[in-house]
């Protein structure tokens, strides 16, 4: 079937999508090629159908989400793209979406920033009204990705995004934003949230009606990578030909932050970009999100203070060499993280009162992450002789 495919209330391009599965077959015309999706033409100017398709696919719910293949098979589905064409593509993160060719549906009129959405995708996934069979699919779930258990809601007419995680990664979540509250590095702030008994993190869209947050993976592809390139160069090389202001003083914080609480899951979608949807001027890197995966939160307790098998990510493959690839330290100041114990403490509790945690492995995350700022304080130290 035919679809626009808009950016707001501009058309951009007609696609035809297979709706047996969700995924674009052909592109059929380009009306706004300057809108399209951040890297989905190649060097000559050509819009490569492959790259357009991955980008749409991105958006769907991935396959390990929990409870959704359950979902899927109940409803009829038969791969979870098939969800984006149940919600127009709307999604809560961009200005992107689909309606059908000849249809003079507005943006203003369906748009989840502004307009209410329906609540069963995100109650099916916690497990909530499971057996409603007059599903409204009209909702971000259906376009919101990444691994964990997660869904949106509108509370006091703000959309916040609501997460959970088994290992811990709420409690990081928030350990995270108070420590880059400490080191004045901007960031998505999370906090905690008890549902049924269950925490989850919880923070706000940080994108607006009139932006889109451009993930660094779209970034990557809008020029070739020569082998002899770095990642990281190629990735400031990439934001420098776009025009994405700040760039290096961010990578500079991010990797900071991510040595500190040890984040082995900083991968390409997992931080970006964000613009103006409508001028598309670049405003900045995103500010930093989705820290869960951090402070040995799949390790057992004897090796959260080892460091052995803590792994990073995008650029090197250990923090200590990923650290070599900041630029300037000095506007660190270590004084505000000398209550880091607190911290840490203060964040965990509620855990340990509901019995996920021990005293034991708090205070082993603790003193691994003082070891980690100690370390990172000689580095910065000697940068400076
Ligand atoms: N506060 C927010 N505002 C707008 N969009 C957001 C926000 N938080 C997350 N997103 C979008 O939702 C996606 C999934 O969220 P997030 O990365 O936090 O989930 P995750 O399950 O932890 O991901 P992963 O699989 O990387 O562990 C992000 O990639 C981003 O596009
Ligand atoms: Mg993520």
């Amino acid at each position: 079937m035919k679809y626009e495919l808009m950016h707001r209330n501009l058309p951009t391009a007609v696609i035809e999508i297979d709706e047996t599965k969700g995924f674009i077959k052909k592109i059929e015309s380009i009306y706004e090629p300057d809108h399209l999706p951040v890297g989905t033409t190649d060097d000559t100017g050509k819009t490569n159908r492959n790259s357009v398709n991955e980008w749409w696919l991105n958006r769907s719910i991935p396959v390990y989400r929990p409870g959704l293949v359950k979902m899927l098979y109940l409803f009829e589905f038969s791969d979870p793209a098939q969800l984006l064409l149940r919600c127009h593509g709307l999604s809560l993160s961009d200005q992107y979406w689909i309606r059908p060719a000849g249809n003079d549906l507005s943006w203003e009129k369906i748009n989840f920033f502004d307009n209410s959405f329906s609540e069963d995708v995100g109650d099916y996934l916690f497990g909530l009204n499971n057996h409603k069979y007059n599903m409204d699919f009209s909702s971000p779930d259906c376009t919101t990705n990444g691994n964990l258990k997660k869904r949106w809601k509108i509370i006091d007419g703000k959309r916040y995004l609501i997460k959970g995680g088994d290992l811990q990664e709420p409690f990081n979540e928030v350990i995270a934003s108070k420590i880059m509250d400490q080191l004045d590095i901007q960031h998505v702030p999370y906090s905690l949230s008890r549902i049924d008994d269950i925490l989850y993190s919880l923070c706000e869209d940080f994108v607006k009606p009139e932006t889109d947050l451009v993930p660094a993976w779209m970034i990557i592809q809008t020029r070739k990578k020569r082998n002899e390139t770095s990642a990281w160069q190629h990735f400031v090389d990439c934001c420098n030909d776009l025009g994405i202001p700040g760039t290096v003083e961010f990578l500079d914080r991010m990797i900071v932050l991510d040595c500190i609480i040890a984040n082995e899951d900083r991968h390409y979608n997992n931080f970006g970009a964000l613009r103006n949807a409508e001028t598309l001027e670049w405003l900045g890197m995103a500010p930093i999100y989705d820290s869960g995966s951090s402070l040995g939160f799949d390790k057992d307790d004897w090796e959260i203070l080892s460091g052995r098998y803590t792994f990073s990510k995008p650029f090197r493959r250990y923090h200590e060499e990923q650290l070599n690839l900041v630029t300037d330290f000095s506007w660190i100041d270590f004084r505000p993280l000398s209550n880091i114990r607190e911290i840490i403490h203060e964040t965990m509790s509620p855990e340990l009162k509901i019995g996920k945690t021990s005293e034991r492995r708090i205070e082993m995350i603790t003193e691994a992450v003082q070891t980690r700022i100690n370390y990172l304080s000689d580095v910065a130290e000697n940068s400076f002789v």
